[in-house]
């Protein structure tokens, strides 16, 4: 045990491997050692059953911790903490006669924390490097009949240091184990080099095979299987592999001994005067950062899901992934390979923990950690390097610098001269291909398009590219639009990865009135954590979307229709890499418009009536890009036929004369209606925007300000011809500001008409975050009904995936429910209807932001969690003026300043009444609106 422990502060990578290579599809036999193990706290605990691959405190073995920067443990490289958890794990297991007949390796693809492994109590080394793949040699060890497999795992060593990635701590075999027989005179690794020539059309082929044998190597969809190995290889004519047209070809190596069967594309990427290039095109990556993860399961995500991860992405338009930050299981690229998505594959590394720190004793710049820098690069890329997605290579993540990532870079792109090396923390971009950033502001990210930005001679030669932009934290991300603008606008930039695809929730059981609970940093009770930064994704652990996802699809789209003013032409971008627009669906005359083109048509579309113009892929049936015409509209007229009477009542309408506020409207009472300009706060309201990292957060200024409690004074009621109008003055206790409010108030009998104008006072020492009124109903609501834009959320910088149409949503889907409860579900509504059962609340105007939800914005903002907001007894109501931009601030730049809501006049004109139309059924989710699924 001493020995254990002692070798868990070594800073030196695993020992007694076999050397890194590819995981070959090949037809020696194997054996899976996945399935129920035993495990027991070391020393000296019980036995009992584990799921192997899985997780140590996702099955009662501890608990997990969720820290994004801070190390959970002091900082004193390289020893691990004394308080270290241990567990033993076992397998009794007999060995298949096929596998026994053959020299063996056992493969472990990932198993996080650091570990000793033993076969029938013959050591054969120690794992090191939690997200990549080791092999030991098994041949002799193994034997016939039962054997015995121990891995004793340590949750803290030496490369806890190392893999300091923002997500959740858990230590366990999480990747599959498996029994590899190595036939003598069979292959032990292979790297394929296929590269396209756009000039002419042809591709080159050159298989390295290491192998004591006589090598073949067929590719028999171009007519060949008797070419050798290590020799290049020209085909006249080839199709390239694009994400868009993911040709594959088969391609056999085999020995006397051993098939292996490879699925290659062939593609180059290169950088050329600055940007980024695929197959001699200019390449735009849309992309997102994925890390793995299951709400059961953790990072064990088995490959029927990330399929469906992946064709998900591919429906809302994205095209690139990082894969944040390590390697995915290997079975992942297959997928890549095969749907067409671009790919980052980024080296398992990261020592963010010292930047608290100063940076002081980083990994990065010591020589004693050399050797595991470059045992992980390479475990990295050998594994992986036979992938026609694979474009990057990553060298970490938010590592710092030094000479250990310089010499990581100089080892990648000499074993593979033919992808390109990324790393964002290198700000001189000394060993590294493009030019990366991430969070950077439009604002600088439009200067590095226009080289304007101050850049020595070798960056200007780099494309640029976003690894992480618009945080999708809680409410947004606000603001994608302006990215993709200069993303098309500037050829240095080719795009980026949205941090980031998955929420990373933890499943904690359901309430006893069926919510799922949903867990996040400090529910197990971890005394350094972060909170909910790390439910910060475009979807939801459970990968069900959230509205962020269309308007992802939206911005994404790689065809932009633009209908001209008079509706009388339509313009055709087609951003499509190398794809011209035959494989969509249009029901309307598609003119021929070849990649990266723009071409023109007329366009006959009546001025009355909406019209949609939509694109759909033939094949997978999702809709690829979309454009809307919508004619003018006003507010409805009411003639105010009604005249207020002396008791204040005005049509179906009855006031309170203390107050000067509604009460009564028909049959419902109307409760607390008050004007506002609080939101609950947002995860964006709650950080602190780069450009202005100094002040404090929106949410807090708006505290500051106590916005959240403003005192109403009437001033006085008065009938002006047949409109009632009341004044009334609104402000915060302490401050010297606040809101003249007249509500003018007219009806015709049935409805009621009401003109709002909100005027500021004083200096007001904080931007709004809305501005309008609130009212609630004393029932909850089961569905809205609403024409206006949907079916998901808009605030000013998001919602562009929103179009025009009549939804209905039942009330958690208007609510719109994140983990941590937060302002969320604004529509701009022209006609909209509550429905209360029996009765409701109609609300007509012109885009006018309407919320609805069974809580109040305090209970709102009071609660940590989803599954703690209380059940439906009432409905809260606001109709807005204006509201704020949401922004990206929980990491990254704050609202731009064209969508802050400054104080200033508003005006509001809606019409309220009884419902008097017949209400559709409900849909509940956005994809069932939005989206068939192919
Ligand atoms: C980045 C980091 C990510 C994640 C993100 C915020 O700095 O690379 O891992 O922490 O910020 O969610």
């Amino acid at each position: 045990m001493t020995s254990f422990r002692t070798e868990l502060a070594s800073p030196q990578p695993g020992r007694g491997s076999l050397p890194a290579r590819a995981h070959l599809r090949s037809d020696a036999p194997h054996q899976p050692l996945d399935g129920t193990w035993q495990v027991r706290r070391h020393p000296g605990g019980a036995w009992s059953e584990i799921r192997v691959p899985g997780h140590l405190p996702l099955q009662g073995h501890g608990a997990p911790i969720y820290a994004n920067v801070r190390f959970p443990f002091p900082v004193d490289p390289p020893f691990p903490p004394d308080d270290n958890p241990v567990h033993d794990h076992r397998l009794e297991f007999e060995a298949d006669p096929a596998v026994l007949a053959h020299p063996s390796v056992l493969r472990f693809e990932g198993v996080d924390g650091a570990a000793t492994v033993w076969l029938n109590d013959v050591e054969l080394g120690t794992l090191r490097g939690s997200r990549l793949t080791t092999e030991f040699d098994t041949t002799g060890v193994l034997r016939d009949g039962v054997n015995v497999l121990d891995v004793r795992l340590a949750q803290w060593s030496a490369h806890s240091y190392l893999e300091d990635q923002d997500m959740w701590w858990m230590p366990g075999i999480f990747r599959s184990v498996t029994l590899l027989a190595r036939p003598e005179g069979g292959i032990r690794d292979v790297f394929v080099h296929a590269s396209y020539d756009h000039r002419d059309g042809s591709g080159t082929l050159r298989v390295d095979v290491d192998s004591d044998a006589v090598v073949t190597v067929g590719v028999p969809a171009l007519g060949r299987d008797d070419l050798g190995a290590g020799e290049s290889h020209h085909f006249r004519s080839v199709d390239p592999w694009t994400a868009e047209t993911p040709v594959l070809y088969a391609v056999r190596v085999h020995t006397p001994a051993e098939v292996v069967t490879l699925r290659v594309g062939f593609r180059t990427v290169h950088v050329e005067d600055a940007t980024l290039m695929l197959n001699g095109r200019p390449l735009l990556l849309r992309g997102v950062n994925r890390h793995e993860h299951h709400p059961l399961y953790g990072r064990s995500v088995d490959l029927e899901t990330a399929r469906a991860e992946l064709l998900l992405m591919k429906r809302h338009n994205i095209n690139a992934v990082r894969t944040s930050h390590y390697p995915p299981q290997a079975g992942f690229l297959d997928l890549t390979d095969e749907l067409g998505l671009y790919v980052m594959v980024e080296n398992d590394l990261e020592t963010h923990g010292f930047e608290p720190n100063a940076w002081r004793g980083n990994p990065s710049d010591d020589p004693q950690w050399r050797d595991a820098y470059l045992d992980r690069m390479r475990r990295t890329v050998e594994r992986d390097k036979n992938h026609a997605s694979v474009l990057f290579w990553s060298l970490g993540n938010e590592a710092g610098t030094g000479a250990n990532l310089d010499a990581i870079a100089r080892w990648a792109r000499r074993r593979d001269p033919s992808r390109l090396v990324h790393y964002e923390g290198d700000r001189r971009s000394l060993h590294v291909d493009v030019y990366s950033r991430m969070y950077a502001s439009t604002a600088e990210v439009a200067r590095i398009g226009a080289f304007t930005e101050p850049e020595d001679e070798h960056r200007r030669t780099l494309p640029f590219l976003l690894c992480e932009y618009a945080h999708a934290m809680g409410n947004g991300p606000g603001g994608l639009s302006e990215y993709q603008e200069l993303f098309h606008r500037w050829p240095r930039l080719a795009g980026g990865f949205i941090w980031e695809w998955v929420e990373h929730a933890l499943h904690g059981g359901t309430t006893a009135d069926g919510r799922t609970i949903q867990l996040y940093g400090g529910d197990f009770g971890e005394p350094v954590h972060d909170g909910s930064f790390v439910i910060d994704g475009l979807v939801h652990a459970d990968r069900t979307p959230g509205p962020g996802l269309a308007d992802v699809a939206r911005v994404f789209a790689p065809v932009e229709l633009v209908i001209d003013a008079g509706q009388s032409t339509l313009t055709i971008v087609n951003r499509h890499h190398s794809l011209d627009l035959s494989h969509l669906d249009a029901h309307f005359p598609l003119p021929h418009v070849p990649a990266g083109a723009t071409v023109t048509v007329p366009l006959d579309l009546p001025s009355a009536t909406l019209s949609t113009l939509s694109l759909r892929d033939r094949v997978h049936g999702h809709e690829v890009a979309w454009a809307q015409y919508v004619p003018p509209r006003s507010v409805p007229v009411v003639p105010a036929t009604a005249v207020p009477s002396a008791d204040l009542r005005l049509g179906p309408a009855v006031f309170d004369p203390r107050t000067g506020m509604p009460v009564r409207l028909g049959d419902l009472d109307l409760h607390d209606v008050a004007v506002s300009l609080w939101r609950a706060p947002t995860e964006n309201d709650r950080g602190r925007g780069s450009e202005e990292y100094d002040l404090p957060s929106m949410a807090d200024r708006w505290a500051a300000a106590h916005l959240d409690d403003l005192r109403t004074r009437l001033i006085e009621i008065t009938v002006d011809d047949a409109a009632l109008v009341v004044r009334t003055r609104s402000g915060p206790p302490v401050i010297d500001a606040g809101v003249d409010v007249t509500w003018r108030w007219t009806s015709d009998g049935e409805a009621l008409a009401l003109d709002l104008t909100i005027e500021p006072h004083g200096p007001w020492p904080c931007d709004w975050a809305r501005a309008g009124l609130d009212l609630r109903l004393g029932r909850p609501t089961g569905q809205v009904t609403w024409t206006g834009w949907g079916p998901g959320p808009q605030y000013p910088d998001t919602g562009q995936g929103a179009r025009y149409g009549t939804f209905t949503a039942d009330r958690d889907t208007y609510a719109v429910r994140t983990v941590r409860p937060q302002e969320h579900g604004a529509r701009r509504v022209d006609d909209a209807t509550i429905d209360l059962g029996g009765t409701g609340l109609r609300v007509r105007g012109v885009d006018v932001p309407l919320t609805v939800r069974p809580w109040s914005r305090r209970t709102v903002a009071a609660t940590a969690h989803d599954h703690e907001l209380p059940a439906a007894t009432s409905t809260w109501i606001s109709l807005d003026a204006a509201v704020s931009g949401v922004g990206t601030a929980s990491c990254g730049p704050g609202v731009l300043p064209a969508y802050r809501l400054a104080p200033s006049v508003q005006r509001l004109r809606v019409v309220l009444q009884q419902p008097i139309r017949e209400l559709p059924a409900a849909t509940s989710s956005y994809q069932s609106v939005s989206e068939p699924s192919p």
